[in-house]
């Protein structure tokens, strides 16, 4: 079953507004239920959005289509109140060894992977330091022994700046600042597997991206960074978000109405 996207149409309008300190009061028929589509395109060319992208969020007729699974990879979603957040871990086959990427509400999916598979745990990498992604920290630590690593303060982890390459056996893992949706934000490029892939936390989702709405320049940023650091990557990378699906690139760079394609 396809997981549903995080974010429908009035949620996206809603980050948009929010972003730039515009009042959503005026596109009101945009965020109808169901939305009129002559309002969602206006709204859309008033908020820099994607409307043909927009449209096609609000007919749930965007599914992104992230292909197979690598090896050595897995996906956790976890509940964090009423709120799923998704946690990843890669592995190389041929040493055993693993790493993380947050931990979600409940980190019991990767302590599980590491045992029936005989892993060892040597890293966490932290995405941004939000709650929901890292609830579980403490007791992924305690049971692993595993080093943190993250851009963003969070107890117990180390501090690097993007840009610092790690390696987990086999696998290569570069940092990108994503910032926008956080102060210092990671997107990790794992390279090594059978694909590409990014695990992206909440800098972007399938169809949408987390929300940045302290002032202008942290949603600027977030736009900035995504469209940089991320759909500059090869097409078929397949992108793991923090919240909703898996997606890829390819699927982003037409589907997203945050990144409407520039021409
Ligand atoms: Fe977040």
């Amino acid at each position: 079953m396809r997981a549903m996207l995080e974010d429908n149409s009035a949620d996206i309008l809603g980050k948009a507004c929010a972003g730039l300190g515009i009042s959503p009061d005026q596109f009101s028929a945009a965020f109808a239920d169901p939305p009129d589509e002559p309002a969602l395109r206006a709204a859309a060319a008033q908020l820099g959005l994607g409307a043909d992208a927009l449209v096609a969020v609000a007919r749930g007729t965007y599914l992104p289509e992230p292909g197979p699974d690598p090896d050595g990879f897995a996906m956790f979603t976890t509940m964090f109140g009423d709120m799923a957040v998704n946690s990843y871990a890669v592995w190389d086959e041929a040493s055993g060894l693993a790493a993380a990427f947050d931990t979600g509400a409940d980190c019991d999916g990767v302590l599980d992977l590491v045992r029936d598979r005989g892993l060892r745990l040597e890293a966490v990498f932290i995405t941004h330091s939000h709650g929901d992604h890292i609830y579980d920290l403490d007791r992924l630590i305690e049971k692993t022994g595993a080093e943190v690593w993250t851009a963003e303060p969070v107890d117990r982890a180390k501090i690097f700046a993007p840009g610092k390459p790690f390696a987990v056996g086999a696998l290569a893992i570069s940092t990108r600042l994503t910032c926008g949706h956080s102060p210092c934000g990671v997107t990790y490029v794992v390279d090594g597997l059978s694909r590409r892939l990014a695990v992206t936390g909440d800098a972007l989702f399938a169809g949408s991206m987390g929300g940045a709405k302290s002032s202008k320049s942290t949603y600027s940023d977030a736009l900035r960074t995504t469209r940089r650091e991320i759909l500059s990557l090869p097409a078929d990378t397949l992108l793991c978000p923090g919240h909703g699906p898996l997606t890829t690139v390819a699927s982003e760079a037409v589907g997203n109405p945050f990144f409407p394609r520039t021409r």
